[in-house]
C-alpha cells in the first residue's frame, strides 16, 4: 500500500488557497500492487499528469485540522526531473531530525553518501555492516523517495585486501570475479525492489589524458571486462533496477569520446547499462556550460538516461590545477586557500546563485534526457568540499547554509519555475 502524497497525485486532489498561497492535503491512498505499475512508472505518470503552479510556495503553510503536506524545491521540478540529495552516515546514525525533515520536504531522491561503499558496508570478506545502510533504506522507503544505491564497483573506498591473497599477491581474474559477484549479489539482493537505481561502476577512466582505462586493481586483474561483468551481475541480481555508470568531469571532450565508444559497444552487445551519472563537482567558472551540454547530448543520443549525481559548486580558490574529484587528491591547508572562514561575501553569494541558475537552465533545457539532479549534500556544513581537496576549509557549495536555511542560490533556482 502506498500513500499517495498530495504532491504526486495533485490532479485528482482538492487544492486550497490560504492567503493566496496554494496548499494541499495528504488525502489519498492507492494500492500500487493493483495497477501493474512499477513504483518508478507510477512516480513518472503521476508527475506527468500533475498540474501545479506555485506549488513550492506552500512550504510552510499549516492549516488547522488538516494534515498538510509540506512541499519543497523537489516538487517545483517534479515534472522535469527528480531532485535529490546525499545523506551522510552521521545524519542517519544520530537521527538528525531537523536535517532529515528538511531532506524529506525538499528532495524526491536520496543517495547514501558513504555507507554503501565497499569499505564501509563490507570491510572484510566475511564482515557486513548493514546498520547505517538499512537506516538509509528505511528512511527512503518510509518517505517514498526514489533511491540511489552508491556504489558497487570503484577503485576508492575499498580495502586493498579485496584484491590480494593472504600472501599479499594480486588475485587471479577468476578469484576477483567471484568476489565481485559475491559483493554485488549480497547487496543488490538485500535491497531488491527498494533501490531504484544503482551506481554500478564509478570512475574507470585514467586521469592521465582521460582517454584510456584507469590502471586500478580492477583493471590490472580483470582487464576492462570488469566493468561489463559488474553491469551483467547487477542486472541478473535485480533485473528491474536502473543501472548507471558514474564519473566526474563528464564534460571533458576526451573522456566523453572514450566513454561514448565504450557505451556504444555495450549497447551493441546488450550489456545492461541504462544511464550515465555526471558527478558535477563544479567550480564557479568551470566547466563551461557548453561543454556540459555537449556531453549531455552525446550520451543521451546513445539512448542513455542522464543523471546529475553529485552536484556542488566550489567557491574557494583552486588549490591546484585539477578539476577532477579523485578522492585521494589532497593539498596542504593555508589561510590563503580558506579566505571566508566566517561568511561568504555577498558578491560571491550572488555569483554562486548565478552559477546554479545557469546550470539549472541547462538541465531544464534538457529535461527530456535528464532524469535526476542530485546535490552532494543538503547544508554547507555537511559538504565534503570543506575537507576536499584541502582539509579544514569553510566552503559554501550547496543550496542550504550552515543553519539549513535556503540560500540565494536556492531562491534563484526556484524562480526558474515561477
Ligand atoms: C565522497 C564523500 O562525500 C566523502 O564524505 C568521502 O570522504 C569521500 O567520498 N565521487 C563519488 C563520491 O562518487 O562517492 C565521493 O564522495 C565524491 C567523489
Amino acid at each position: 500500500m502506498v500513500y499517495v502524497d498530495a504532491i504526486l497525485a495533485h490532479t485528482c486532489l482538492p487544492v486550497f488557497y490560504a492567503n493566496g498561497v496554494l496548499i494541499h492535503q495528504r488525502v489519498a491512498t492507492f494500492d500500487l500492487a493493483k495497477t501493474n505499475m512499477s513504483r518508478r512508472t507510477f512516480l513518472k505518470s503521476s508527475i506527468a499528469t500533475a498540474t501545479f503552479s506555485n506549488l513550492f510556495a506552500a512550504t510552510r503553510i499549516k492549516a488547522a485540522g488538516a494534515a498538510v503536506a509540506k512541499v519543497g524545491i523537489g516538487d517545483a521540478f517534479q515534472r522535469d526531473f527528480l531532485l535529490g540529495t546525499a545523506i551522510n552516515s552521521k545524519t542517519l546514525d544520530d537521527n538528525e531530525q531537523n536535517l532529515l525533515d528538511l531532506i524529506n520536504q525538499e528532495f524526491s531522491s536520496v543517495t547514501a553518501e558513504n555507507c554503501q561503499k565497499w569499505a564501509e558496508i563490507h570491510p572484510e570478506d566475511a564482515v557486513w555492516n548493514w546498520a547505517t545502510s538499512d537506516r538509509f533504506i528505511e528512511f527512503a522507503t518510509a518517505h517514498k523517495k526514489h533511491v540511489l544505491g552508491h556504489t558497487l564497483v570503484w577503485h576508492s573506498q575499498i580495502p586493498d585486501s579485496v584484491f590480494k591473497g593472504l600472501d599479499g599477491q594480486l588475485l587471479s581474474a577468476a578469484e576477483l570475479r567471484k568476489k565481485m559477484e559475491y559483493h554485488i549479489n549480497t547487496i543488490v539482493d538485500r535491497y531488491r525492489g527498494k533501490v531504484d537505481t544503482w551506481d554500478v561502476v564509478n570512475e574507470v577512466v585514467s586521469d592521465d589524458g582521460y582517454d584510456s582505462w584507469r590502471n586500478s586493481y580492477w583493471y590490472q586483474i580483470m582487464g576492462d571486462s570488469f566493468m561489463e561483468h559488474a553491469f551483467r551481475t547487477t542486472h541478473a541480481a535485480d533485473p528491474k533496477a536502473e543501472l548507471l555508470y558514474n564519473d566526474y568531469n563528464m564534460h571533458d571532450p576526451a573522456k566523453r569520446a572514450f566513454l561514448v565508444d565504450v557505451f556504444k559497444d555495450y549497447l551493441d552487445r546488450d550489456v545492461p547499462i541504462h544511464g550515465v551519472g555526471f558527478q558535477a563537482h563544479y567550480a564557479l567558472d568551470e566547466p563551461k556550460i557548453e561543454e556540459v551540454e555537449k556531453s549531455i547530448e552525446a550520451f543521451s543520443e546513445l539512448g542513455l538516461a542522464i543523471h546529475i549525481t553529485e552536484l556542488d559548486v566550489d567557491v574557494l580558490p583552486q588549490a591546484f590545477d585539477y578539476m577532477g574529484a579523485e578522492i585521494s587528491a589532497s593539498f596542504e591547508y593555508s589561510d590563503e586557500l580558506n579566505p571566508y572562514p566566517v561568511a561568504l561575501p555577498a558578491e560571491l553569494e550572488d555569483q554562486l546563485a548565478q552559477r546554479y541558475e545557469s546550470l539549472f537552465r541547462l538541465f531544464l533545457k534538457h529535461r527530456d534526457s535528464i532524469k535526476r539532479v542530485t546535490l552532494w549534500g543538503t547544508g554547507d556544513a555537511q559538504s565534503w568540499k570543506n575537507d576536499w581537496p584541502v582539509v579544514g576549509r569553510t566552503n559554501y557549495p550547496l543550496l542550504f547554509d550552515r543553519s539549513l536555511r535556503p540560500k540565494a542560490a536556492y531562491q534563484r533556482v526556484l524562480k526558474l519555475k515561477s
